[in-house]
């Protein structure tokens, strides 16, 4: 996906941000995790922009687009324990929805609901989706424990489901109307296992994951097999429970087996904790994650400690592309913070959604729609070239980015062997 990086590309990006926040430190983080969360903000109108300046900085509930527009749903955690997946995903939608409309794309009504990051609620949101509001198809979850609770619902109820950035390689399993446009965790589990053995030497790991996540479940098992497989050692694997936040048994254990690094495949709310504890017990070692570590609380929760940090991403917004660059650029300026993968996940999920719809004579044909999305090829996107394989995932290569004082900066790309 990324040929060539200028350093200069970052320096840029990070004047541009400076700008953008007029230069004031980066305000104080919400529950959400989003940093520029204003309440005051302007809902958007029937078009999907924004009605007024200035733009709205907090994705909310409601309807999008236009209002006569094939029905499209998308569920997603707005509110609750890791909101800021479901608010970047909603905000880049919305983005989505107004180019696909000046390109001459389908005419689109986008019903979000929010399931509150609340795995039980989501048979209520895609009910009501589905049965009130007839949506054709669906965009989400974020979250693989959330994608597991809805892709049975849509495939019961023959409606295409898209998943942007759920990894779990079970989500697509569940049947032959649920998608995702990202790659899948033993991929990525991969990624990481050949990352700390190409990069770091390493011929030792210990692995450090919550049990009430099935993404981080997964993605533990994928990096250990791989990183065995290419013979490394795994010394810990140490699982931790849910809302837990003093890692200090764990980390203790974990610094006994003396390892080379360190796997944390949690979401971002925990990176932050386990990695200054594990600074604070002497534990300098590489810690690695997955692309749950997407977000800026990592280092505002983590501070310094989160330098030598390193996790797998579906894109690198320092990536010099003129695709990453003009999507970047297009975000900062609508909703004044830079976009995560999550956002670049959802975008090009709703995009190829309108290009499905668009290649069929009546995209409300649920199954001709499903057909189309399978047939997604080469479809240029900013998380790289996605083609959808047989088993509905998308086929693409991951980036492994670095934390430097906070700042994610792209290290490598790392192709799949066989392309998964
Ligand atoms: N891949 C994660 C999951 O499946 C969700 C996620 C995607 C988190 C992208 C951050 C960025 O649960």
């Amino acid at each position: 996906m990324i040929a060539r990086l200028l350093p200069a590309v970052a320096v840029i990006a990070l004047i541009a941000a400076l700008i953008a926040s007029g230069c004031a430190p980066p305000p104080k983080p919400t529950a959400g995790g989003s940093t520029t969360v204003s309440t005051s903000s302007a809902p958007a109108d029937g078009d999907g922009t924004p009605s007024g300046a200035p733009a709205a900085k907090t994705a909310e509930e409601g309807t999008y687009g236009d209002k006569d527009g094939i029905p499209v749903g998308a569920y997603f955690g707005l509110t609750g324990a890791d909101a800021s997946f479901g608010q970047e995903s909603v905000k880049a939608m919305m983005m989505a929805l107004d180019e696909i409309k000046a390109s001459g794309g389908p005419s689109i009504k986008l019903i979000v609901h929010d399931d509150r990051c609340n795995a039980a609620d989501v048979p209520a949101v895609l009910n009501k989706l589905i049965k009130e509001d007839k949506v054709v198809a669906v965009v989400g979850e974020v979250a693989s424990t959330r994608s597991l609770q809805g892709a049975p619902i849509c495939q019961a109820e023959k409606v295409p489901m898209i998943s942007p950035s759920s990894t779990n390689p079970a989500v697509t399993e569940k049947g032959d109307y649920i998608f995702r446009t990202c790659f899948i965790d033993p991929y990525q589990g991969y990624v990481m296992a050949r990352f700390a053995i190409d990069r770091f030497t390493a011929k030792t790991a210990a692995i450090l994951y919550p049990q009430a996540n099935d993404y981080s479940v997964g993605l533990a098992k994928f990096f250990k097999e791989a990183f065995e497989k290419a013979g490394g050692q795994i010394t810990a694997e140490e699982a931790y429970g849910k809302d837990q936040k003093d890692f200090s048994a764990e980390l203790d254990h974990v610094a006994s087996t003396n390892p080379d690094v360190l796997f944390v495949p949690c979401y971002y709310q925990d990176a932050g904790t386990i990695a200054k504890q594990a600074r604070e017990r002497d534990l300098s070692m590489p810690i690695l994650g997955g692309d749950g570590w997407d977000s800026d609380t990592v280092y505002e929760v983590g501070g310094d400690a989160t330098n030598n940090c390193f996790f797998s991403n579906h894109y690198a917004k320092d990536d010099k592309s003129e695709v990453v660059q003009g999507f970047v650029k297009r975000f900062t300026e609508r909703w004044g913070a830079a976009p995560t993968a999550m956002a670049a996940t959802a975008y090009d999920a709703i995009r190829i959604l309108a290009d499905a719809m668009g290649s069929i004579p009546d995209a409300t044909d649920r199954a001709a729609l499903r057909d189309a999305i399978g047939k997604t090829k080469d479809f240029k996107g900013v998380t790289g070239t996605i083609t959808i394989n047989a088993q509905r995932n998308a086929v693409k290569d991951a980036v492994v980015l670095e934390l430097k004082e906070g700042v994610q900066t792209y290290v490598t790309t790392i192709p799949a062997p066989d392309k998964q």
